[in-house]
């Protein structure tokens, strides 16, 4: 029996994905014998409903110096995060020397703009690699996992924080209550803990499976992220969806009693007893709608095979990580992949091994086909390789449902 790593109440597995390999893992073809697997099911917990995964990875294998995401590769990214550290700057940030933090801060996609507004900052980013380049945009980078110990070790040396902000990383850390206690040492009294990760409503609605990855431990709902809150003494006080990614929540929390919370919580929570999301049936449902997608999308390609024509991947995401294994999607069926990472280039994708080359690969021979891997950044790709489909080229989508485009 797996245990909540929130409450300790009893997690009901309902999707089997498999055996996975580390989704940001990109061997060399000489080190595919030391490839790490792991195997891939996630449940939701009886008693606080968070859905969680069922085995954890350490964090050790997952995050170190050759990690090889970085946020600044999508030009709407870098806009949405300017855009948001901006807003903190005109909205929480106008105290005499604001303090702000970020958990998970990458290669500065965000904090740079914090930096440049001449606010006092301080990332925590355990990857080096990635650090550096947030060092190098001007960026104060500590290169430590937040948790308990290391935040406590900042409010010594620093004081409190007005803002804690992180992106797309709360849902990676399995170590939720030394987090929250890290947040509770380390926030001023009425200071904002504010995070976005992709939102369950959205993956269950559009059977986004392919969120489910190593890294994301938890597919936070806001039911589920309210009852932690509370059970670590703060409040959800706001809670806005955001259409980056596939779609994400903004949640923000205050210490309880600190903030008015804002009508859009209760709105979100109502609408999600409505849709009935995180009930044992609907995430049964869930599960078959991925089963049909991974029969859609396996036959679309071994018929395209079939039929002479040539399929390329475009996005090295972690997210295709759980895609061709879970569909048995190789290099039979996928020539290669393209991505515009260069730590990601020459290498071989996790587990299904597709070669991954550089983007300028992609124009100097298009295929019949490409699969959008990174359907996330579907408006962006589209727009930049409109010349793919002047030349007759045809998108594939596997979310919500698979087709060609
Ligand atoms: N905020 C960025 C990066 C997301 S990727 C964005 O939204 O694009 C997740 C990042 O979290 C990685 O860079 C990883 O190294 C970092 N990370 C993982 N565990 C962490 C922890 N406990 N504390 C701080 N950062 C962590
Ligand atoms: P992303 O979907 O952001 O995240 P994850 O890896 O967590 O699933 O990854 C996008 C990948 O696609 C990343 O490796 C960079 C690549 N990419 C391109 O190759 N070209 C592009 O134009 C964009 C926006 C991304
Ligand atoms: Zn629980």
């Amino acid at each position: 029996m797996t245990e909540c790593r929130i409450c300790g109440g009893v997690v009901e597995e309902f999707l089997d994905l498999g055996r996975q390999p580390l989704s940001d893992a990109f061997p060399r073809p000489a080190d595919v014998d030391a490839e790490f697997f792991y195997r891939l099911a996630v449940g939701r917990c009886v008693a606080c409903t968070m859905v969680q995964l069922i085995e954890e990875v350490p964090r050790e294998r997952m995050f170190h110096h050759d990690y090889p995401y970085y946020s600044s590769g999508s030009s709407v990214m870098r806009e949405h995060f300017t855009r948001t550290a901006l807003g903190f700057v005109e909205t929480e940030l106008g105290a005499a020397d604001p303090f702000f933090v970020e958990i998970g801060c990458n290669d500065g996609v965000l904090l740079r703009t914090i930096a440049e507004s001449g606010i006092r900052h301080l990332g925590f980013e355990p990857s080096t690699g990635v650090a550096e380049v947030a060092r190098e945009r001007g960026v104060r980078v500590r290169t430590d996992f937040f948790e308990e110990s290391t935040a406590v070790a900042v409010r010594e040396a620093e004081g409190p924080a007005d803002v804690i902000f992180s992106a797309n990383t709360i849902c990676h850390i399995p170590y939720l209550d030394s987090l929250l206690r890290g947040v509770d040492a380390l926030l001023s009294p009425g200071g904002v803990f504010v995070f976005e990760d992709p939102y369950l409503g959205d993956i269950v609605e559009k059977t986004s499976f392919d969120q489910i990855y190593d890294e994301h431990f938890y597919l936070f709902s806001v039911r589920s992220v309210q009852t932690m809150a509370e059970r670590f003494g703060f409040e959800l006080v706001d809670v806005e969806r955001l259409p980056v990614h596939g779609g994400e929540v903004r949640y923000s929390l205050a210490r309880a009693g600190a903030r008015q919370p804002t009508p859009s919580v209760a709105q979100m929570l109502a609408q999600e007893n409505a849709q009935g999301l995180a009930e044992p049936e609907v995430l049964q449902g869930f599960a078959s709608s991925v089963s049909r997608i991974r029969d859609d999308l396996a036959g679309l390609l071994r018929s395209l095979r079939e039929n002479g024509k040539t399929v390329v991947g475009y996005g090295a995401t972690a997210k295709s990580a759980t895609v061709t294994n879970f569909c048995g999607i190789g290099p039979d069926l996928v020539s290669y992949v393209c991505d515009s990472t260069p730590a990601k280039q020459h290498r071989l994708s996790p587990g299904a091994h597709i070669p991954v080359r550089p983007s300028e690969a992609f124009a100097a021979s298009y295929p019949d086909y490409a699969l959008l891997f990174a359907w996330n950044h579907a408006g962006e790709i589209m727009a930049k390789e409109e010349q793919f489909r002047e030349a007759g080229g045809q998108w594939i989508l596997y979310v919500p449902e698979v087709r060609v485009v």
